[in-house]
């Protein structure tokens, strides 16, 4: 360009010193960018030179330095172009834009000046330095800031020159540009509305530079505007209230729920952080928040019972201070972690047997701190127990009786109290109360037997402790305490008291006295058992004491009758035949049984070979035919024994004369005695000694046993429903009876004569008899009156004794 200008200074310089010279000139306008070739001016006819002189003149262009642009054609006479014309490249911005060459012609020498004008057409876009142009703004940038852009250029002048800019889109900015006093321009682009990063983050512009030429062209830049965030935002919880449960009991360390809170900003202004915030402390010992995340978990022990909900004010912050809370409702769910518990308001331990069904024997108080099902409560007791739970009021429950109660058959209960909720896995729990049944007098004594029964042998020693009784009573304590009595009774006359005696604490049954069969055979008394309980109840028991014989009592001999001194002989007529009946000895004995089963035997006898004794029937009998030799006087010792063990015995002398007459009888019976006193002198005496040693021991023994019988009588009345069996003997018997002798017709069949165990009955009875044949047998000289009144016993005994 310097160059160029250099170049057309010069050429001026030559135009001026030549000027003188110059014989015309011609000026040309055309529009840069022709064609070579293309019409510039038709250059003879301007400077009104004809072609042959342009031809003789070897007419040429001369360029003083720079390009030739235009050529001359000579044939023609005119000017084309030879070269293509920038305009831009040969003026710049300068207009008007020309250049100037000489045409010079010899012979003569002439110089034209041509000026040729290059206009500008509009061949250039508008051009901005860079395609795009990158800003960063703040998002809180205030309105009216202004943002410079670069401007484009345009190489075409004038009105193909930049006219116009337009910034698209203009919603945030607007485009100022001011010329600058120098000619250049200035653009701006100046902030109209504010802009929020949070709602567009970068922002694209297309700035437009557009020329005037025809047809327009335009160049565009692209400007692209990144926003720089600023913490302008609050953090805003997602949700104004959460709302969560969470059981009782949580592990610490259980999620509850997580908070979250949005800020619309950026990066570091984005970041939010949690914390719980206005809240009491203990409410803070058991839930934390996770500053990043905003979980809020379990940090203590939840109880449902201490409270049932919790609100938590959770503060989300951001860093430059903002913040915002979020409400928390926390509800602690119930969970069955109460035991139910029994608590026994009132309780007694013991109950009467005889209570009624529906007695109350405790009150309980059930509660269970649980909600809902969890605390709803059932109570129950053992089935196997005559008891049941009533519920009064709720909460309180009542045990009753159901049945009536027997202490004897059950004396204790143990309840056992369950009380359990609802809940799942429902828990329970369960209370063990004993109940003592107490005891009423409701059992009376109960005997083993209510009949006894003992045998005990005569003769016993008094006080002999005979059996005992026993009765028991299910009842407690004093109730069971039996003690037993004696029931009065007389037994023939005598009262049962004189007999027995029953020690009340051990039932023991002692012989007052000594027992004679003889006597009594068997009595019946009763026993009363008596509890102590108040009332007392009292049982009754038959004790039968049967007496058992001994045999204590010989046989005695009731005939012949054994007179000592008086004679009395049957007779035995000689011409009696064998067999013939001389007497029967007839004996007795008090005692039963084999104690009364009697028999005869021949014991001596003055001629062995003539008489035999029944050994059952006590029959003296002759055994051959009586003969003149025989001797008067037969003198027979029969020995009577019973069956007892030992046996007793007794011995009778049976006197029996052998004569045809009464005197033949007496002189020999006279003689006989005499005979029979010499003979048993020596025995006698014997017999004599040993009879009073025995008559003053009988004697002794007889009035002590006399005595004491005789009261004994005394406080008695004969019964006459017992009267013992007496053997009868014909009114003929006794008359004769004091004779001293005795016709050989009597009855034979009243005593025992073949089996005495057969008439054992008949002498059940005679009690009293024993006695008397006691007394008699005791008596060595038994007297007629003695045999009398054993006769006519029952009537006139006492008076005998
Ligand atoms: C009641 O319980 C006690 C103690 O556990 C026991 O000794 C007694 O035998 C029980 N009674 C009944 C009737 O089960
Ligand atoms: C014993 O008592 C009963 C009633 O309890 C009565 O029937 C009976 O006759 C009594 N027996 C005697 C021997 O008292």
């Amino acid at each position: 360009m310097a160059d160029r200008g250099r170049r057309q200074a010069l050429v001026l310089i030559l135009c001026l010193i030549e000027l003188s010279a110059v014989a015309g000139q011609a000026r040309y306008s055309i529009p840069e960018e022709q064609a070579e070739g293309s019409f510039v001016g038709n250059i003879a006819r301007d400077l009104g030179l004809d072609v042959a002189r342009l031809i003789s003149g070897k007419a040429r262009i001369i360029t003083k330095g720079g390009r030739q642009y235009v050529d001359l054609n000579k044939d023609k006479g005119i000017l084309v172009i030879k070269e293509r014309i920038d305009r831009e490249e040969l003026c710049g911005k300068t207009t008007p834009c020309s250049f100037s060459f000489e045409v010079i012609l010899e012979n003569p020498i002439q110089l034209y000046r041509v000026t040729v004008e290059v206009t500008d057409i509009n061949d250039n876009s508008p051009l901005f330095p860079k395609d795009e142009i990158s800003l960063k703004i703040a998002e809180n940038a205030a309105l009216g800031t202004r943002f410079s852009l670069e401007n484009a250029d345009d190489a075409d002048v004038g009105v193909n020159d930049i006219q116009k800019y337009t910034l698209k889109p203009s919603d945030h900015f607007k485009l100022e540009v001011q010329n600058q006093p120098g000619g250049g321009r200035f653009v701006e682009m100046v902030l109209q509305n504010p802009l929020d990063r949070e709602k567009e983050e970068t922002h694209s512009l297309v700035l437009i530079a557009s020329d005037g030429g025809e047809p327009r062209r335009s160049g565009t830049v692209r400007i692209h505007i990144t926003m720089l965030d600023v913490n302008d935002n609050s953090p805003v919880c997602s949700q104004a209230v959460y709302k969560a449960d969470v059981k009782e009991n949580s592990p610490e360390g259980t999620v509850i729920t997580t908070v979250s809170a949005n800020d619309a900003d950026k990066g570091v202004n984005g970041e939010v952080t949690y914390s719980i915030a206005h809240v009491a402390k203990e409410t803070k010992q058991l839930f934390e928040v996770n500053v990043k995340t905003g979980e809020i978990k379990v940090a203590g022990k939840l109880d449902f019972e201490k409270s049932k909900t919790y609100q938590l004010n959770v503060q989300a912050s951001d860093h430059g201070g903002f913040s915002d809370t979020c409400k928390v409702i926390i509800q602690i769910t119930d969970e069955n972690d109460n035991v139910p518990t029994i608590q026994l308001m009132s309780f007694s331990n013991s109950i009467s047997e005889d209570s009624p069904p529906g007695t109350t024997i405790a009150v309980l108080n059930v509660d269970d701190e649980d909600f809902d099902g969890n605390g709803a409560v059932k109570c129950s007791i053992n089935s196997d127990v005559p008891f049941k739970v009533e519920s009064s009021l709720t909460g309180y429950y009542t045990i009753v009786t159901e049945d009536f109660l027997d202490r004897e058959s059950i004396p204790e209960y143990n309840l056992t109290i369950t009380v359990s909720d609802q809940g799942s896995p429902p828990l329970s729990s369960s209370k063990n109360i004993n109940v003592k049944v107490s005891d009423v007098n409701d059992s009376p004594p109960k005997f083993d037997h209510s009949e006894y029964s003992k045998a005990v042998a005569e003769n016993n020693s008094p006080g002999l402790s005979v059996f005992t009784v026993s009765a028991s009573d299910a009842d407690w304590g004093q109730n069971s305490r039996v003690s037993y009595f004696l029931q009065e009774r007389d037994i023939n006359g005598l009262a049962v008291s004189l007999l027995v005696s029953v020690n009340s604490d051990t039932g023991v049954i002692h012989a007052v006295r000594s027992f004679d069969y003889e006597q009594i055979k068997w009595f019946e008394f009763n026993i009363t058992a008596r509890d102590a309980g108040s009332p007392p109840l009292s049982s009754v028991a038959t004790v039968k004491i049967i007496v058992q014989d001994q045999n204590d009592n010989p046989p005695q001999v009731l005939y012949p009758v054994q007179t000592g001194g008086s004679l009395v002989a049957e007779i035995v007529p000689r011409s009696a035949d064998v067999g013939y009946l001389v007497t029967k000895v007839v004996a007795v004995d008090v005692d039963s049984g084999q104690n009364a089963w009697l028999s005869y035997k021949l014991q001596k006898a003055t001629d062995r070979a003539l008489f035999e004794v029944g050994l059952q029937n006590g029959e003296i009998r002759t055994i051959r035919q009586v003969t003149d030799k025989d001797a008067v006087k037969q003198r027979l010792t029969v020995i009577v024994e019973d069956n007892g063990q030992p046996s007793r015995s007794a011995t009778v002398i049976v006197n029996v004369a052998v004569a045809d007459s009464f005197p033949e009888v007496l002189s020999e019976f006279t003689e006989l005695t005499h005979d029979k006193e010499y003979n048993d002198n020596l025995t006698f005496y014997l017999v004599l000694a040993l009879a009073v040693v025995s008559f003053l021991f009988i004697t002794c023994l007889v009035v002590i046993i006399s005595v004491k019988i005789y009261r004994w009588r005394q406080s008695r009345i004969l019964y006459h429903s017992n009267l013992p069996v007496i053997p009868y003997y014909p009114p003929r018997y006794s008359d004769t009876l004091g004779t001293g002798t005795l016709p050989h017709v009597y009855n034979h069949e009243v005593y025992r004569t073949t089996d005495s165990r057969k008439s054992d009955m008949k002498y059940m009875q005679p009690m009293c008899q024993s006695l008397v044949s006691v007394d008699g047998a005791g008596d060595d000289v038994p007297e007629m009156n003695n045999s009398l009144s054993l006769y006519s016993f029952g009537q006139t005994y006492s008076s005998v004794l």
